[in-house]
């Protein structure tokens, strides 16, 4: 048993569990009816997505672990020394170790995760690979104000690592919001680090959102099934699918459930009408050009300090800091 588990930080402002259910009504009123995509990662949904990454055509964390494991060390580099890093969500853990392996003098790593049990299996896998690193995990909700754990000693930066281009899952506008709130976070002599997905052929990106094994397509649905569990909706699961299409224009992949006959489904008190062949928004994933990032960067009020891509242009990390801030790596 890990003591760390027992200094669990908890940030006690996450939605209680009784307004899943306004949320989902709400959503569901909407035209196009939608679902927040947050909504997928309950413990089968966490499971899923892990499935996801092992599938060929999703190319997405193939290629974001190559770049770690090329330019982990210039990304170190470039992040300095006596870093805080403050990790929004925690995935499996394989790029935070390849980047903490490469840290000098980490004060802390502080994962953000909302839900308890991802977050306490990260704590104990980290602390076995790096025994002497402070871990300060924090339970909330990444999109919200958090109020980070008081370091061990002084941070010289706090960095944010925001893999994954988990970024994409916001549409410009609360993207922008989500990085100025970073940036607030992060202080005058921080920084992010953050993944995005690139744009590229239709056909590879769309392949990477419907899987031959279909276990995106079990992913989305696990909403639905998630949802008849937590919030005692009558979902019927066999009556939906999945359907993925990347949308040009916007340069995203849109993510939908479509409901395959007129139904209707009970969602606490109410009642809610399925026509044949409707679309409920599920997801979007964005995709980004070096200039759509660096757009998207200066709305937030950031520079892109530094970026890793692979030869084939699939991925990216940048470094981003403050706009007009030192843009060489410090030290
Ligand atoms: C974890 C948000 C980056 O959008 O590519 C994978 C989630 N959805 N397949 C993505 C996801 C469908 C993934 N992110």
């Amino acid at each position: 048993m890990n003591v760390r588990a027992f200094e669990l930080h908890d940030d006690n402002r996450r939605p209680p569990a009784d307004s899943l259910i306004g949320i989902v009504q709400r959503g569901l009123r909407m035209q196009p009816k939608r679902l927040p995509s947050w909504l997928f990662y309950d413990e089968r949904g966490s499971q899923l997505f892990e499935a996801i990454c092992e599938q060929p055509e999703y190319y997405l964390t193939r290629c974001e672990i190559d770049l770690m494991s090329v330019h982990a060390g210039e990304m170190a580099r470039a992040l300095g020394e006596d870093v805080r890093l403050v990790e929004y969500g925690s995935g499996s853990g394989v790029k935070t170790r390849m980047l903490l392996e490469h840290l000098r003098t980490p004060v802390s790593y502080v994962p953000v995760e909302i839900s308890p049990e991802p977050l306490r299996r990260c704590v104990q896998d980290l602390a076995e690979v790096f025994p002497a690193l402070p871990v300060q995990p924090l339970l909330g909700d990444f999109t919200r104000p958090l109020r980070l754990p008081i370091p061990p000693r002084v941070p010289r930066h706090t960095v944010l690592y925001f893999p994954g281009s988990t970024i994409g899952n916001f549409e410009a506008r609360e993207a922008a919001e989500l990085l100025r709130k970073m940036r607030a976070e992060m202080g005058d002599n921080g920084g992010i680090l953050i993944g995005a997905d690139l744009k590229k052929d239709v056909a590879t990106i769309e392949a990477a959102y419907n899987d031959r094994a279909g276990v995106t397509a079990e992913f989305t649905l696990n909403m639905l099934v998630r949802l008849n569990r937590e919030i005692g909706s009558d979902f019927n699961i066999g009556q939906f699918r999945h359907a993925a299409h990347y949308n040009a224009m916007a340069g995203r992949i849109e993510t939908f459930l479509i409901s395959k006959s007129d139904q209707r489904v009970r969602i606490g008190k109410q009642q809610v009408n399925f026509g044949s062949e409707e679309a409920m928004q599920v997801e979007y994933s964005c995709k980004y050009s070096h200039d759509d990032f660096a757009t998207l960067a200066g709305k937030a009020g950031l520079d892109v300090a530094q970026s890793w891509t692979d030869p084939q242009n699939m991925f990216a990390v940048y470094y981003l800091v403050r706009a007009g801030a030192r843009a060489t790596p410090h030290g």
